[in-house]
């Protein structure tokens, strides 16, 4: 019989971690975040509240109904604050070993049924899950960015992953408003694998300017109906984050389309990694501001 999911451990408050806690205290979830120190916590939580005071601006959320979804939400700086978790999402920067240490940790500390997820967007689940003690109970839980406006999760199996294990967590997935997809453990899962080819050809067009970044952004949400265009959502995304997709995704496949476009490398040597640092292929004031330049 599958565990009731009442509370979740997040571990990682950076963008998609805090934006995942939103999404679970919205669905009146209780939430017990993990970052690695009382900065990481700091930025986490002004995430969270900018994040949700963007919702009360916009009439979906009352002040009260703000209060309460933060309150439901307790952060903590060591992975023994989730011994009473129902269930894992880790979402920490990708890098296998840190992952490995974390859900190693996690092993000890919470109940044996307990399942990990990983959000991760470029890292093998299966790789995951061998460094664990329950192999069987670990999937992939991948959202998309902004995650409290995206519908999207794709569950990923591996080999190993338990039948009701994919079953409990799509369930889960809709319990959370999401849209849930399921797959079988590939370098870009679905989403990513399409996309990102798309991505690095535009960046390879602006390279070569063909086109200045604004047509080239212009064409595709204007004829195409995209929401942003591809150089504007590299910046949403991260240029270093995008690097490391593709790298990955290339490595699997050897699909010249996913070999990163050397102008991407170029722009992170130089700092430029998008919204979070201020300048990508455009300008922001901040993170969340529009375009400056
Ligand atoms: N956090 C919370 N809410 C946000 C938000 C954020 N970061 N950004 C936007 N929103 C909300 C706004 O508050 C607004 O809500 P409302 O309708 O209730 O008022 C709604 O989203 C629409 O926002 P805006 O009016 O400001 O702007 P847009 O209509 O242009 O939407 C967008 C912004 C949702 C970012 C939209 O442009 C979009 O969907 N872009 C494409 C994003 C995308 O493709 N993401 C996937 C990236 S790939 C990925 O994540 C995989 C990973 O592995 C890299």
């Amino acid at each position: 019989m599958a565990r009731e999911i009442s509370t979740v451990g997040v571990v990682g408050l950076g963008t998609m971690g805090a934006g995942i806690a939103e999404v679970l205290a919205r669905s009146g979830l209780d939430v017990v975040a993990v970052e690695l120190d009382a900065a990481g916590v700091a930025r986490g939580l002004g995430h969270l509240r900018h994040s949700t005071a963007r919702a009360v601006a916009g009439g979906k959320l009352t002040d009260a109904g703000q209060t309460a979804l933060l309150g439901r939400i307790r952060c903590g700086t060591s992975l023994s604050e989730l011994s009473e978790v129902d269930l894992v999402i880790e979402a920490i920067p990708e890098s296998l070993a840190a992952k490995a240490e974390v859900f190693a940790r996690l092993d000890e500390i919470t109940g044996a049924d307990v399942v990990f997820a990983s959000n991760t967007s470029s890292l093998s689940i299966t790789e995951i899950g061998v460094h664990t003690a329950r192999p069987g109970k670990v999937v992939g839980m991948h959202f998309f960015n902004p995650a409290p406006v995206l519908e999207l999760v794709e569950v990923v199996r591996t080999v190993v992953t338990e039948p009701e294990v994919v079953e409990e967590v799509v369930a889960f997935a809709r319990r959370l408003g999401k849209a849930p997809v399921v797959m079988g453990d590939r370098a870009g899962f679905i989403a990513n694998a399409l996309l990102f080819g798309y991505l690095n050809h535009a960046v390879r067009m602006y390279e070569q300017r063909y086109a200045t970044r604004e047509d080239l952004d212009a064409a595709m949400r204007y004829g195409c109906g995209y929401p942003m265009g591809p150089l504007a959502l590299l910046d949403l995304i991260g240029l270093d984050t995008a690097q490391e997709i593709l790298d990955t995704m290339y490595h699997q496949s050897r699909n010249r389309l996913h070999a990163p476009a050397p102008l991407l490398k170029q722009m992170i040597t130089a700092g430029r990694l998008g919204r979070k640092s201020g300048r990508g292929f455009y300008a922001y004031e901040s993170p969340d501001s529009p375009v400056v330049v």
